[in-house]
């Protein structure tokens, strides 16, 4: 697992305020996503449980840590039965949320506040999203814990958490502006940092790429396309890792200098989820199974193993990663 964050190393007993108090100044200063008047494509998330939520009626949505509400706007837009509520740290980022909801018509309750501590809402939630913050928590097992409280015995919970798989080259970039420049706050000097190693890169593209194995340049071309694609139909929002930023904006910013911020392989995830006493009912994205990454010959011992480890080796055996989107239910739930 990769962690910056103060409260997981222990630095002091404030460490956890710490790490609440840095995340909330970054998104206050840089609320994300921010995409201007466009909208999230919430179907990656919500549709998966159709099925699932078929014949509910009075269905309560919650998005935890909304941020500019993109996402939840997304969902209340496409859901007009459902009532949406939204939860952020940042004031800015829901002072753009309100904005996004009067520009589509779309009614979301908004509070300011942590999941950390008591929700600012009553009741209980059919489904709470957890989509591209858990990981920015202080306390991640308390965070999840908090949210399973509020939510319904036959409730799901949506978490998108960073793979650390996909992400390994987004820390190593950070790394190497951390050696440069380790002050977060200290923007603009990162951002030409890292101008100048993505101006090195594009100048030598071609003696990098003779220097890698055919296998990598394949792969890597297979998602340039696949990334594209998932772009233009908005499932993905995100700039790439090494894409062309005009100025240090909020997705740069999150991207490369988050001070509390964590990415997981299988079992970490997993570990996360039962220790907040959920279990997973469909895991998305990484550690997915595909049944053509498994050789013939592992079989039938394949078939005899438990999820977590069919999971793991998903994992193990795909060229590159992804992110987790898990959907979970209470541990125990019928
Ligand atoms: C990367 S943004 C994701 C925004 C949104 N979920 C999305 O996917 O578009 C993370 C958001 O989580 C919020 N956040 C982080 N920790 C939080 C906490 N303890 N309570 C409430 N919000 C939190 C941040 O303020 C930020 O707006």
């Amino acid at each position: 697992m990769y962690s910056n964050s103060r409260n997981d190393r222990g630095a002091n007993s404030n460490a956890a305020s710490q790490d609440e108090q840095a995340v909330r100044e970054m998104y206050e200063r840089a609320p994300y996503p921010g995409l201007g008047s466009g909208l999230k494509d919430p179907g990656i998330f919500i549709d998966p449980l159709k099925p699932e939520l078929s014949g509910r009626t009075g269905i309560r949505f919650l998005d935890a840590g909304c941020g500019t509400g993109h996402f939840l706007v997304g969902v209340a837009k496409a859901r007009r039965d459902w009532t949406c509520f939204g939860v952020d740290l940042s004031q800015a980022s829901l002072d753009v949320a309100a904005q996004l909801a009067t520009l589509h018509g779309a009614a979301v309750m908004l509070k300011r506040g942590s999941y950390l501590d008591p929700l600012p809402f009553e009741g209980q939630f059919d489904v709470i999203a957890a989509i591209g913050t858990i990981h920015h928590a202080s306390d991640p097992v308390a965070a999840l814990k908090n949210l399973r409280a509020s939510l319904r015995d036959d409730g799901y919970l949506i978490m998108h958490v960073y793979g650390l798989r996909l992400d390994r080259e987004k820390f190593d970039i950070k790394e190497m502006l951390d050696i440069f420049e380790p002050d977060l706050n200290k923007v603009e000097r990162r951002f030409e940092i890292y101008n100048a190693l993505i101006a090195h890169r594009r100048k030598h593209w071609l003696k990098t790429l003779v220097r890698r194995p055919l296998i990598d340049i394949v792969q890597s071309g297979i998602n340039w396309v696949r990334n594209l694609l998932r772009r233009s139909r908005g499932t993905v929002w995100s700039p790439g890792f090494t894409a062309r930023f005009d100025k240090p904006d909020a997705p740069w910013i999150d991207h490369f200098c988050h001070p509390c911020e964590r990415a997981y392989e299988v079992p970490e995830v997993l570990a996360l989820v039962q220790d907040a006493g959920f279990a997973v009912h469909r895991m998305l994205g990484q550690g997915q199974e595909y049944p053509q990454l498994v050789p013939g010959g592992w079989q039938p011992d394949y078939s005899q193993l438990p999820d977590a480890a069919k999971w793991r080796l998903s994992e193990l055996l795909a060229f590159r990663g992804a992110s987790f989107r898990l959907i979970l239910r209470k541990n125990g739930a019928a």
